[in-house]
């Protein structure tokens, strides 16, 4: 895909860029103690108030628009919730933020569970429901709308292999390892499609696309949708398509979308419906995996981190190694 330049936001300070990684590296290191420890809530918990804290060190009046919930199911981060440490003064900027993506993946030290968040400006990012969407998406350099989510997995494979130039067994798509799949499964493996199964973090698995050394193609299947924006605004930096459906369970759970002013259902989001105009995207591996290195724990008190920012209007990717001293 041929990726028209996105125009730099006013409001976006490019030092904002750089200043997001501090934030996702306080979670991912809180998070980083109880990796492997078997506590979920622990683990989400230490994220999400490092994260809090750490958003008080920015200037912005930001506000949270995908978070830890709603109000009254969540006591920090939640959806609404005024961050950053010029309330009134500095750049209003809306925040889409997972401290902890991958709460099992952390508890039992398995790959690819992060810190991450997304930053644009006021009304740029879909507030999207806690609740599941269905996904598709290709990395950079295929011709607009080679996936479509209206097709059927067997369609999209098909278009893929024929832009790629290879054959649709040589394809291979990632997909959340659970019994909801169990069709889509088939249906790939049919075609001949390798299928690499992930038990968790599909915002990790999303990326996976962008990056050639992971051979993955494609990625299929639902998973939450506040990680479907996540995922959406890390491709609005380095090029790929996605589209996204919100998948409703029952009536509470169309209310909620509702209440956000999402009044078709069954829309089918593009790229630049979740995620528009210029965008951060920035995650710290908490455990490592195909994007990330983990948090690691050295000798005297000495910690390492590894994070990666991206701006949509630049295009810049910049990896980050840290080292920290556990104070
Ligand atoms: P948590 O960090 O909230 O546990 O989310 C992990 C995750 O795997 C996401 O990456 C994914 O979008 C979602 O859960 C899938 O939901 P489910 O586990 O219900 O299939």
């Amino acid at each position: 895909m041929s990726k028209k330049p996105t125009p730099a936001s006013k409001v976006l300070d490019r030092v904002l860029v750089l200043e997001m990684v501090r934030v996702t590296e306080a979670a991912a290191i809180a998070a980083s103690h109880l990796v492997g420890r078997g506590d979920e809530k622990a683990a989400d918990h230490a994220a999400v108030e490092a994260m809090r804290k750490a958003f008080d060190e920015l200037y912005i009046d930001g506000t949270v628009v995908i978070g830890e919930g709603e109000r009254d199911e969540a006591p920090m981060l939640f959806i609404g919730e005024k961050v950053g440490g010029a309330p009134d003064k500095g750049p209003k900027i809306d925040i889409a933020l997972d401290p902890l993506e991958g709460t099992t993946i952390t508890a039992k030290a398995g790959p690819n569970a992060l810190a991450v968040l997304a930053a644009a400006e006021e009304g740029c990012l879909l507030n999207a429901p806690d609740v599941y969407m269905d996904k598709i998406a290709v990395g950079p350099g295929y011709p607009d709308g080679v996936i479509d989510l209206a097709k059927s997995p067997t369609e999209n494979v098909k278009a893929v292999a024929a832009a790629k130039g290879v054959k649709p067994e040589e394809i291979i798509v990632c997909v959340l390892d659970r019994p909801r799949h169990e069709a889509l499964i088939a249906e790939l493996r049919s075609l001949g499609c390798g299928v690499v199964l992930i038990g968790d973090g599909d915002v990790a698995g999303v990326i996976a696309v962008t990056d050639e050394n992971t051979t993955i193609d494609m990625y299929m299947g639902s998973g939450g949708a506040p990680e479907g924006v996540l995922a959406a605004a890390a491709l609005r930096c380095v090029g790929g398509q996605f589209n996204g459906r919100l998948l409703f369970r029952n009536d509470d759970e169309r209310g909620r979308a509702r209440k956000w002013g999402i009044d078709d259902l069954d829309k089918i989001y593009k790229l630049e419906e979740l995620a528009k105009g210029d965008c951060i995207f920035a995650a710290t591996g908490v455990t490592s995996g195909s994007l990330l290195e983990g948090v690691k724990h050295l000798k005297g008190g000495k910690m390492t981190t590894e994070s990666v920012v991206m701006r949509a209007s630049s295009g810049t990717v910049r990896w980050i190694k840290g080292e920290h001293r556990d104070t």
